[in-house]
Parts: structure tokens; C-alpha cells; sequence
């Protein structure tokens, strides 16, 4: 009793706090709060096949833009997608200080407009600033400009499973001087592309034996833009030798499973899902986060556990490995066929409508789609 009482005044507090926080934001980081609002004269909407999108090649009619100068987030503008001028000496070019969020917006059938459990990019994206020694973004402006260009672009979002609009906040520091040393000026911005079902196809995966990520005190829990720079490399080494991704292990000693790619990873042996703890080297995931939810709903015994590469080698042996699946927003669920290590390939059972990683990306996805009850309160509704 005691303990629920606790949990319900820890709840009552952290919404509080949450209110309290983006006032005070607000008040002292922003000068002037209304977002200016510059309509493009003609949508480009018409020239989109949205039956042939390639992920992030697109992007819609409007963007958001707001700088921080003199020490706070200033003139915040909704205008037409186009080019930036920003000198060749910002600093972002020369020194990687940029962050970045990736989230999705769905449509229903009846035209509402959905995110799926926004703050959790917002405090990420803040999360990562603090890291990089980027200034953080107010609470309230987020959801605002959020809002407010989600309706102006509304169109293109097409309903339908699998169709959504890909979200990619991101921060870039624009002070200019090659000298190693933070920005005291910054870009907040938000970009959106159409983006359809995600099929990542047969996806084979390299587990890194010498590469590394992420190395612990880093930046690897940050989506720092630099971290996926560094990954194209042994990425396409791995290509070349016929895998779409790299398993990344730990930097210590290439012994412990880590991420996938881009995308947290789950490993099924029996019926028991795995999942590495996060920690410095590994990003909090939002879909990993609801994948561990649901599976725990279903009665599945998740473990959030450090798998070894040789627990995981004994259970493709023995026949215990299930399923191996990335999770993440672009792909949802992306089921994982093979793995190589020490030149060695071994390949899964494929994946039917039964296996988990089908299971919990039906689940999200009418969540997210507004198909289906939303019994976390995950979704919210762009008003
Ligand atoms: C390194 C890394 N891990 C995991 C994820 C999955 O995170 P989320 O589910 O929040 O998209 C991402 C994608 O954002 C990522 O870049």
C-alpha cells in the first residue's frame, strides 16, 4: 500500500516537474515563443510517387528552423524545405557537434494525425545535447513546432499500415572558427520525409569481432551524428562480404551482443527474449523499450541480460536460437535470418507469423496506426 502510495506521488511529481520544467524553459530560453509561419506557394506533393518512396530521399513542403544566439532559442520559423547558408568555418563541419532524433507521424483512416510516444525523443534529443555540450531544446517550443507543421503537411501523410512521415529533428552547431572548442551558436530544426513499409528484405548480419561502435564514457547512448559516420566503414565491409549489417559487441572485449546496425536487438532462445541492458555505449531505444513491454504483457519471460557471443553460438548449435531481430523506428521489426562470426555463417529458422518479432510488429504498429487500444498511452494525437 505503502509503496503504491509512493509511486502514485512519484507519478503526480515527475508530470508536475515535466510542466514546471518547460515553463521555466521557456521563460528563460526563449525570447520570442511565436513560431513565424512562411507558407510555400506551391506544394511539391503532386511530383511524389507515394507508392515508390526510397527511405529519406523525400521531403515535404515545410520545415522548422530556430537558432540559439546570445544564449537562447530565438525566432523560431515554420518556412518552405530548402537550402541552408551557413559559412564553410561552422563549426559542425569541423568538429561533429550535431544530434539528431528519428520519430514517425501515422494517419488513420479518419485523418487523425499520431506520434508515437514523442517525449521520449524529445528527452533523448536533450539527452544527447547535454553530451555534445549542445544547448537543450524547450519541452513546449518541441511540441508546438511539432504541431503545428504536422498539420501544415498533413497530406503527406498517406494512412495505411506501413505508410507514416519519417521525423528527423536534429541540432547542428553554427558558430563560426576552427577552433576546437563548443559553439556558442546552434540550428534546431525539423525535416520530414514520406516513408513507406520498411522491407528490409533477407537481412544477414556480421557480428564485430575488431570493430567497436561504442566504447564505454562515449557517446554511443547519444545520437550524436558522428557515431554513424564511423559505423559506414565496417558496414561496408560487411556488404561486401554479402551481410546487410554488422552486430556491434562490446569494445572491451567483443564478447558481449550490443546493438544491430542502427537498431536495438532482441535474441529469442526457447521461448525467453533477450535483450542487452543499455548503458553508455548502447541508445535507450523507444521500440525496444515497447517491444519489452508487450513481450512482458504477453507473459513472454523477457531478460534484459548480457548476452555472450558464445551463448549465443552454443544456442544456434543446439537448436534453441529461435529468432534474432533489430528493433527500431524506421524498420519497426526487422527480423534477422543469419549471422556470421569467425567467418562462420549460421542461419535462423525463418520467421512466420507466430515468431515474436511478427507478433510485437503487428502489436506496434496499430498502436501507432490508431488500430488497435492503446492500454500504455502511448499515442499521442497532433492537435
Ligand atoms: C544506434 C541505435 N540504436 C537503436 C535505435 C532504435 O531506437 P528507436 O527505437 O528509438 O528508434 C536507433 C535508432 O534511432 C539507433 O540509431
Amino acid at each position: 500500500m505503502y509503496g503504491k502510495i509512493m509511486k502514485f506521488l512519484d507519478f503526480i511529481w515527475s508530470k508536475f516537474y515535466l510542466i514546471l520544467q518547460s515553463k521555466t524553459n521557456l521563460m528563460s530560453l526563449t525570447k520570442d515563443y511565436k513560431i513565424s509561419v512562411q507558407k510555400c506557394t506551391k506544394s511539391n506533393i503532386d511530383q511524389v510517387d507515394f507508392n515508390n518512396l526510397v527511405f529519406g530521399q523525400v521531403f515535404s513542403d515545410h520545415m522548422f528552423e530556430c537558432d540559439y544566439k546570445d544564449g537562447v532559442w530565438q525566432n523560431p520559423t515554420i518556412r518552405p524545405y530548402g537550402p541552408l547558408s551557413i559559412y564553410p568555418s561552422s563549426k559542425v563541419f569541423h568538429y561533429g557537434q550535431a544530434v539528431f532524433e528519428g520519430m514517425k507521424a501515422y494517419k488513420d483512416d479518419d485523418g487523425g494525425v499520431f506520434l508515437f510516444r514523442p517525449i521520449e525523443n524529445l528527452k533523448r534529443i536533450n539527452k544527447s545535447s547535454v553530451r555534445m555540450a549542445i544547448p537543450e531544446f524547450p519541452e513546449a517550443l518541441f511540441f508546438d513546432a511539432m504541431n503545428q507543421l504536422l498539420k501544415l503537411d498533413s497530406a503527406w501523410i498517406k494512412p495505411g499500415i506501413g505508410n507514416s512521415l519519417y521525423i528527423r529533428p536534429f541540432v547542428i552547431a553554427t558558430q563560426n572558427g576552427v577552433s576546437a572548442s563548443p559553439s556558442t551558436e546552434y540550428k534546431f530544426m525539423i525535416i520530414l520525409s514520406p516513408a513507406q513499409a520498411y522491407y528490409t528484405g533477407d537481412v544477414k548480419v556480421v557480428i564485430a569481432e575488431s570493430f567497436s561502435r561504442a566504447a564505454d564514457g562515449g557517446v554511443g547512448f547519444a545520437k550524436a551524428a558522428g557515431n554513424y559516420g564511423a559505423q559506414f566503414y565496417p558496414t561496408n565491409l560487411a556488404k561486401e562480404k554479402g551481410f546487410q549489417q554488422v552486430i556491434w559487441t562490446d569494445a572491451n572485449e567483443h564478447k558481449y551482443l550490443e546493438e544491430a546496425g542502427t537498431m536495438n536487438v532482441f535474441f529469442r532462445i526457447n521461448d525467453t527474449l533477450y535483450t542487452a541492458p543499455t548503458n553508455d555505449r548502447i541508445l535507450d531505444g523507444v521500440t525496444r523499450k515497447s517491444v519489452i513491454a508487450l513481450a512482458e504483457r504477453a507473459g513472454v519471460d523477457v531478460q534484459v541480460y548480457r548476452l555472450t557471443v558464445d551463448e549465443l553460438i552454443a544456442a544456434a548449435n543446439n537448436g534453441s536460437l529461435k529468432e534474432i531481430f533489430g528493433a527500431g523506428t524506421a524498420a519497426v521489426i526487422s527480423p534477422v535470418s543469419g549471422f556470421n562470426y569467425k567467418n562462420k555463417t549460421y542461419d535462423l529458422p525463418i520467421a512466420d507469423t507466430t515468431s515474436y518479432a511478427a507478433r510485437f510488429k503487428e502489436e506496434l504498429t496499430n498502436i501507432q496506426h490508431n488500430t488497435s487500444e492503446d492500454p500504455f498511452g502511448w499515442r499521442y494525437e497532433v492537435k
